[in-house]
């Protein structure tokens, strides 16, 4: 095992998900919980936002770490506290040195095999080392000549930037080097993961009850079934809306079903309905579909033990830094509602995946036998299709917008052009023109498809999807579904747009 030791970098889970890359068991640790450590193949310090002549700067029993006697890897605060162990000193400064810089290494065996005579790191800090205690060698420069890494005796080292972050162009030889140092580490096995994760849940939830939302999602339901796995006593409530895609609640209950997992749902889309009723502006109708789900649920919840939720590590850190995304400010919303805090207060909110990210949460997925489709679906937001609804949401309208999106989406499936597509629907525009269907004039609405490519929802780009598949989409949408005789195809990037059209 890799124990990789958290001193509160942005950065720190990161580190953990390289090293399980390169194929090593890893995990993150809390300062507080070193007890936890039982014979680890090698150490990381993690980088901080702290200074080292902080008074309160956190500190490590350095005695514990030395006796533990593997290979040993600071990064940013992590080098500045070992230089210190080792008795040299650490230079404060208010100047913070951030974005790319050279790396010029002064060796090419250890921790710098197989690396270019310069390459890219990535920095971000603002103290920078001293005075270096005897025996403490420099091992590479900036471009400046300043010491950017530091070797103690055989296998300890210290790195300035971050290896973790993919702007560190050669960050991944560098880890693998360190681990190469190592003797006898465990193989990363999704298998073992899961049999880890298995053994904290039971421990953590005993014989309470544990309740979790499933939404059909990718992340709630990996952790419904990772809980069924568990053998816990667990509640799964599915909420239906009424702003979901055609057949998608049907949907969701069969699956749950393939996969053995008894699910509950509570049908309150007449109640979003009612809500939403007269109401055209974007943010009162999130407004309102977020205040309802948090009655629905909880009403459904009532007096829970314990709670579960499917967050992942890019929502604990977008929520630690408040991004400003829509998305994640919602699963703020949704994750940290005040009577989620209440619980968390009393140690009753499990987050099981929260070490995970997104394509690990897959692999999970896959191991517990959850199908391709489940695991591939496309993102969908919380507020459904009313925020591709633009002005008012009436049932009416949700039933074109579902016709319209089941057409699109089969002929995507048909093409095999779904997995290639990051997220795909087909939305309303509420707007009248004139056609001819048959020998009569219509006047109806238009329906637009998006369909766009992106690795993180931030920017998007649309797809040049083939002319085939939209004609037959076009020519089938204009056919069956009444209320439209206009289709188009969004071409706008994200941004200036988003992916909603709310
Ligand atoms: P936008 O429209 O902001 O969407 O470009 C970015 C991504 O986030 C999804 N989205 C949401 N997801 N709750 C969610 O869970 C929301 O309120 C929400 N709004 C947008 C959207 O589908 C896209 O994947």
């Amino acid at each position: 095992l890799v124990a990789v030791i958290d001193f509160g970098s942005q950065y720190t889970q990161l580190i953990v998900r390289r090293v399980r890359e390169l194929g090593y068991m890893a995990k993150l640790y809390a300062l507080e919980d070193l007890d936890q450590i039982h014979e680890p193949g090698a150490v990381i310090l993690s980088g901080g936002p702290k200074s080292t002549t902080d008074a309160d700067a956190p500190d490590i029993d350095f005695e514990w770490l030395q006796s533990l006697n593997v290979p040993v890897l600071g990064v940013c605060y992590g080098m500045q506290l070992l230089n210190i162990k080792h008795g040299g000193t650490v230079k404060a400064s208010n100047k913070r040195e951030y974005g790319p810089a050279a790396l010029l290494p002064e060796t090419c065996v250890g921790l710098y095999r197989d690396m270019s005579p310069s390459s890219q790191v990535w920095m971000s800090h603002s103290d920078t080392v001293d005075h270096l205690a005897e025996g403490c060698r420099v091992i590479a420069r900036n471009a400046e000549g300043v010491p950017v890494s530091l070797q103690w005796g055989e296998t300890t080292f210290g790195i300035q930037f971050h290896p973790e972050v993919t702007h560190s162009h050669e960050g991944r030889t560098i880890l693998r080097n360190f681990l190469s140092c190592a003797a006898n580490l465990k193989k990363f096995d999704i298998g073992d993961f899961k049999r880890e994760l298995i053994r904290e849940i039971r421990e953590r939830v005993g014989n309470r009850q544990v309740v979790c939302g499933v939404s059909g999602g990718v992340d709630s339901t990996v952790l419904a079934v990772l809980l069924h796995e568990a053998g816990v006593n667990m509640r799964a409530i599915f909420v239906d809306n009424g702003l979901l895609r055609k057949n998608e609640a049907e949907e969701v209950r069969a699956n749950f079903a393939r996969m053995n997992v008894e699910i509950e749902t509570v049908d309150a889309s007449e109640r979003f309905l009612a809500a939403l009723d007269g109401e055209s502006d974007p943010e009162k109708k999130r407004r309102i579909i977020g205040g309802l789900f948090i009655d629905v649920f909880w009403d459904a919840v009532g007096d829970a033990e314990m709670l579960a939720q499917g967050t992942l590590y890019p929502d604990v850190i977008e929520s630690a830094s408040n991004a400003k995304s829509k998305a994640s400010v919602i699963k703020t919303h949704h994750n940290r509602v005040e009577r989620v805090l209440e619980l968390q207060a009393q140690g009753k909110v499990l987050e099981p995946l929260a070490e995970l990210f997104k394509d690990e949460v897959r692999e999970l997925g896959a191991s517990m036998g959850i199908p391709h489709d489940i695991l591939w679906r496309h993102p969908f937001p919380g507020p459904g299709l009313a925020v591709r609804c633009p002005g008012v949401v009436t049932k009416e309208r949700l039933d074109i917008i579902r016709e319209c999106d089941a057409i699109f989406i089969g002929n995507l499936k048909k093409y095999g052009w779904y997995d290639k597509v990051w997220q795909a629907y087909a939305g309303l525009i509420p707007v009248k023109t004139v056609g001819v269907k048959g020998d009569e004039r219509s006047y109806e609405w238009a329906t637009n498809l998006r369909a766009i490519v992106s690795e993180d929802a931030m920017t998007a780009d649309w797809v040049e999807l083939p002319p085939a598949l939209l004609r037959e989409t076009s020519n089938r949408i204009l056919n069956e579904v009444k209320g439209i005789n206009r289709v188009l195809y969004d071409i706008s990037t994200k941004p200036p747009a988003s992916i909603e059209w709310e």
